[in-house]
């Protein structure tokens, strides 16, 4: 098994996979090539006997040079629970903070339990919302009407 930098060649094995890893959920869409090309220093995938098993695509804000921002993280449905989310995680962290961050973000929708859980495990805290969904802070509308979202922060 060993965690590297993402590159181009990487998306199609990944795309053709992301729909199944997220439960039929349709989230192609939201994870164009462009990561894979763009944001290879700050994204990894997880690789074992030749097949990427998980992944996480993450950069530094251009706007907020002191915040990080993770897009996307799966592992495949088969290989969770090995700390493999954790130790992509873990290596984007240490990354972004030789690079000068002092904080990461990230969303997910607040029906998305099992990110809720991760998150909360990798020392995320929700940013208070306009509503509670779930039981959880929401962000009404965040991402587009009907995309309600939870809004991850982590100190580095
Ligand atoms: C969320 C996801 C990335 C977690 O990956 P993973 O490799 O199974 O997670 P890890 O094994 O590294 O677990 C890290 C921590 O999170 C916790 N955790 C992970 N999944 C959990 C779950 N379903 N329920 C409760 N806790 C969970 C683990 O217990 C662990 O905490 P601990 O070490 O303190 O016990 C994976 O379930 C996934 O790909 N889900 C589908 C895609 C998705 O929803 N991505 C997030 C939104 S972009």
């Amino acid at each position: 098994m060993q965690i590297r930098n993402v590159q181009p060649a990487d998306y199609n094995a990944v795309i053709r996979q992301v729909n199944d890893w997220w439960g039929g959920r349709q989230v192609a869409d939201m994870l164009p090539k462009l990561f894979f090309v763009h944001f290879q220093d700050t994204s990894f995938v997880v690789e074992e006997n030749g097949q990427i098993i998980a992944f996480v695509i993450g950069f530094v804000s251009q706007t907020y040079p002191d915040q990080a921002y993770i897009h996307f993280v799966g592992v495949h449905p088969d290989q969770r629970g090995r700390d493999l989310g954790r130790k992509l995680y873990e290596r984007f962290f240490e990354t972004v903070k030789g690079r000068g961050c002092k904080t990461a973000q990230s969303v997910t929708s607040p029906f998305n339990t099992t990110s809720i859980a991760f998150h909360t495990r990798m020392g995320f805290e929700m940013l208070p919302g306009d509503a509670v969904m779930y039981g959880v802070n929401t962000h009404m509308n965040y991402d587009g009407e009907g995309e309600n979202r939870v809004v991850f922060r982590k100190y580095l």
